[in-house]
């Protein structure tokens, strides 16, 4: 566990990094959570007097591809620098220390930074049969994330297994597995789900948290900046879409046209994420522009959600004909929507205010 109380300026400073580079990536992730420019210049100022914040990330029933997610990169970048230079006092994949040590790791950090540090989860938690399908140093998932939460400042549920269940929590879920928002109801939960999410997101939350406080977040408890809209609102096939063109197979005239996946399966009209504009891989593509739909990753039981491969409604090549089949994708689509919110009725449903840390109960890291 790291007691450096360093700046982030001076670790900038360190390896290299110019002020210049750093407002570029401050600007540009401020623009992707639509802050102003005098909030970009605020968020730069903000970040740069951070002091190293302790982090405890645990994983439970999970496949290690939001880990992968976060440290993926072609580059070492100011994203992997901001994650970097949070104090990550314990993380079951990346720490070096195994055994009695990792857990004494954990429990230093829980008394050296109670009521401070952030709890980020990734992975579901099992609850049938006493949790014995997923164990840490002979603790069930359930006692960990009880026991750690309890003195955490704020809780971060990366992946959509942590946020709502997930994979492991696919119909018939043999491990009985649920999210945290399903045990934890104390205390405000950032979910950031996708399958996995995406690094910038990842990263931009939690300078958000770091710098303005926990972000506004939705009735799924997602942070609005970055699942406000649908990947159909901000999709570059969408004229295609309002056109009725659309690919009817994955090798047809249409799709080598770039036309509207939709009726192959595509879920972007009732999925919400920012991959339409953020991408993935350093901005490189999304899974939409390298020719899939969309299969709602983000989205509460998307495993269970009707197949990847059905369209929601049937659209047609007719503009006339069409004009009824939007209406009939709308109320698909909200059917869906409400289909899906109502399915997620056990996670979080209140619409939150932005609020603080400290407003969560927990203390500012003086
Ligand atoms: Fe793996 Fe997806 Fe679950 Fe993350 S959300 S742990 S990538 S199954
Ligand atoms: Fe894009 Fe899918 Fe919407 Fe078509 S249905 S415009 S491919 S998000
Ligand atoms: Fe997931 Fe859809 Fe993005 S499948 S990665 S939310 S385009």
């Amino acid at each position: 566990m790291s007691n450096n109380r360093q700046q982030l300026a001076d670790e900038l400073r360190r390896r290299g990094i110019t002020r210049r580079s750093f407002l570029k990536f401050c600007t540009s992730m401020a623009s992707a959570m639509a802050l102003s420019p005098a909030m970009a210049t605020e968020m730069a100022e903000k970040l740069a007097a951070v002091k190293r914040q302790s982090v405890i990330w645990l994983s439970f029933q999970e496949c290690t591809g939001c880990t992968e997610s976060i440290t993926r990169s072609h580059r070492p970048s100011l994203e992997n620098l901001i994650f970097d230079f949070v104090s990550l006092d314990y993380h079951h994949t990346l720490q070096a220390a195994s055994g009695d040590a990792a857990e004494q790791a954990r429990e230093a950090a829980m008394h050296a930074h109670g009521g401070k540090y952030i709890l980020i989860v990734d992975g579901s938690i099992p609850l049938k049969d006493d949790g014995v399908y997923s164990t840490i140093a002979g603790m069930t998932n359930l006692d960990m994330l009880q026991q750690v939460a309890k003195d955490a400042a704020a809780l971060v549920a990366i992946g959509s297994c942590a946020a709502f269940g997930g994979l492991p929590a696919a119909a018939p879920n043999p491990t009985g597995a649920v999210s945290v928002s399903e045990i934890i109801h104390d205390k405000s939960i950032i979910n950031i789900p996708g399958c996995p999410p995406i690094p910038v997101v990842m990263t931009g939350v939690l300078a958000h948290v770091l710098t303005f406080g926990i972000p506004e977040l939705d009735g799924l408890g997602r942070p609005k900046v970055f699942f406000g809209d649908s990947i159909h609102d901000r999709c570059y096939r969408r004229p295609f879409y309002d056109r009725g063109e659309f690919a009817k197979s994955f090798d047809d005239e249409g799709a080598r046209k770039g036309w509207c996946l939709y009726e192959l399966g595509c879920k972007g009209p009732i999925t919400h994420n920012a991959c339409a504009t953020i991408k993935w891989n350093n901005g490189t593509s999304f899974p939409i522009q390298s020719g899939h739909g969309c299969i709602g990753c983000s989205e509460p039981d998307f495993w269970d959600a009707g197949g990847f491969y059905k369209a929601l409604s049937t659209g047609s090549n007719n503009p006339g004909q069409w004009a009824a089949g939007a209406l009939a994708v709308g109320a698909a689509a909200g059917l869906a929507s409400g289909w899906l919110n109502k399915s997620s009725k056990s996670h979080a449903e209140k619409n939150r205010q932005p609020v603080t840390i400290e407003d969560m109960g927990g203390k500012s890291d003086e």
